[in-house]
């Protein structure tokens, strides 16, 4: 401050004009506001990736036996997926007197197989594994036999169960 009472220094202390800072807490308050801003968006982005990477755990239904259709629903060498829990089973009408039934669920990387009429094996498309009708590795990359199951024929209906 100079002698006749004027300041010479731009925004010294005790200048009567000096600038004011912003109130803190108002600053605060905007950088509060600001930062839960980029925290809720990296939350929403993050979380679905997450959930994705690390799914929850869904108890397997508690299914040892499903009813897969009629006897007449399915001709000889021919075969369907059917839901067997929350798992895919594939039942084959083998021949007039024999039916058989698998796990769906290929054992190398769980794609679901499919009955092939034309070779009368099982093939998973994915990366061309092979079974046979024992559920046997005939050829790719599958590592283990597909589970199979029982077929049993109560009236006209086919009943499919785990081997006890
Ligand atoms: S998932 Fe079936 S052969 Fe690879």
């Amino acid at each position: 401050m100079g002698a006749d009472g004027q300041c010479t220094e731009h925004n010294c202390k005790d200048c009567p004009n000096r600038e004011q800072p912003a109130p803190v807490a108002r600053r605060s308050a905007v950088s509060w506001i600001l930062s839960g801003g980029v925290a809720a968006s990296l939350v929403s982005f993050f979380y679905p990736i997450v959930r994705f990477l690390n799914p929850p755990n869904i108890a397997e239904a508690a299914v040892d036996e499903v009813l897969a259709g009629k006897v007449g629903d399915l001709k000889a060498n021919s075969g369907k997926i059917v839901k067997f829990g929350n798992k895919p089973a594939l039942l084959v009408h083998v021949n007039d007197s024999e039916w058989k039934a698998f796990s769906a669920v290929c054992s190398h990387l769980n794609c679901t197989v499919q009955y092939q009429d034309s070779t009368s094996q099982i093939w998973c498309a994915c990366h061309n594994g092979i079974y046979d009708l024992n559920g046997r590795v005939v050829s790719g990359p599958p590592p283990k036999p597909l589970e199979e199951y029982a077929v049993r024929i109560r009236a006209d209906e086919v009943i499919i169960s785990r081997r006890g």
